[in-house]
């Protein structure tokens, strides 16, 4: 099968072409035909080195962790997927490998069927940005209707789908984005949008709930004088500051920071379905890129500047 694989750490010009046998799935495993897959920063992330730590990585290694395609082979007896069904999964920072012709899912894992609505570069931008979107939002933040909400980063893979799920919850939105994104994220659903690039406060002292910082951008100071007391500041990287903050935070203020790693959770990613079916959140695509032109599409996300998701076609064949 075709894979692109990086030969060791380092830039996407690291990431080449090859050949490489198909894997055979273990008994709580299926293999996926590959037919999408999307690019997340953290496919370019671990193989840059900056994660080597926490996440090494053995080479060649296939990136990619969203994965969209059929059901190929199932490796129990009992399972709840059959060959041929149209499936998404969220795969495991440790055991990525969707820009491949086939590559392995555990199951239950983050493994769901894709409604048939749904085409199969829409669904493979789906599962990290949209379930680190929802948990962010709901499962840390608890953002509920009636809640004033900012959002940073509104623009990008994770903030589009936060944008919209929290115009669902019935919160205000205020989205935080670069001015050629402003009218864009209004029509994705926020009441309200600010040009980070004019320096321009984002909303009133002490006026927000919940603060979702997808690009991990807001400084402390700003970040304590828009959060009301009580608010929650929700960041999406793990910074050695903001860990300290989290437990001295409580000892002298009810603001609360918090980060997270998303995780594939199937109840999760079934809300995210739901929204879909109701036609309340879509995935915007950025731009399609053939698998062989995953370089390419690494650098777009490098550039930080996507607008909605980045997706990659795979022709198994
Ligand atoms: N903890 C986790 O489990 C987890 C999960 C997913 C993602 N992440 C992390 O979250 C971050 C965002 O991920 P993503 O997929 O959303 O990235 P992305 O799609 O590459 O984000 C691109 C967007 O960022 C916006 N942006 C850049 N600089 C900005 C600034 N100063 N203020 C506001 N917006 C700015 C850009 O908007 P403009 O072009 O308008 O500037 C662009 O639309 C990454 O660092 C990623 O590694 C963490």
């Amino acid at each position: 099968m075709k894979v692109m694989h990086y030969q060791g750490y380092g830039s996407p010009d690291r990431l080449v072409e090859a050949e490489a046998p198909q894997p055979s799935p273990g008994a709580a495993q299926v293999r996926i035909r590959v037919n999408a897959s999307s690019v997340n920063p953290i496919d370019w992330k671990l193989h840059d080195g900056q994660l080597r730590w926490i996440v090494p990585r053995r080479f060649p290694a296939v990136p990619g962790l969203d994965v969209v395609g059929m059901v190929d082979k199932t490796g129990g007896a009992a399972m709840p997927f059959a060959e041929g069904d149209r499936v998404m999964s969220l795969l495991t920072p440790a055991r990525p490998g969707a820009a491949a012709g086939y590559c392995l899912a555990d199951v239950p894992g983050s493994l769901v069927k894709v409604p048939a609505a749904m085409s199969d570069l829409e669904a493979a931008g789906l599962p990290l940005a949209g379930l680190t979107a929802w948990q962010g939002l709901i499962r840390l933040g608890r953002l509920q209707a009636g809640q004033r909400v900012l959002i940073v980063g509104a623009s990008g893979g994770v903030g589009h789908f936060a944008v919209q799920i929290a115009r669902v919850t019935g919160a205000f939105c205020v989205g935080v984005c670069s001015q050629a994104n402003l009218d864009w994220v209004k029509q994705l659903g926020a009441d309200a949008v600010v040009d980070y690039t004019t320096g321009q406060a984002p909303g009133d002292p002490h006026s927000f709930d919940l603060i979702f910082d997808c690009v991990s951008r807001l400084g402390h100071s700003d970040i304590q004088t828009l959060l009301k007391p009580g608010g929650i500041y929700v960041d999406t990287l793990f910074k050695p500051a903001l860990m300290l903050r989290s437990l001295i935070q409580p000892l002298y203020t009810r603001q609360r920071y918090k980060a997270f790693l998303v995780n594939g959770s199937v109840d999760d990613l079934n809300q995210l379905l739901r929204l879909y079916a109701a036609g309340t959140l879509k995935t915007h695509i950025d731009s399609v890129y053939d698998l062989a032109d995953l370089a390419e599409a690494h650098r777009r996300s490098q550039s930080g500047r996507a607008r909605g998701k980045i997706v990659i076609r795979v022709d198994a064949a």
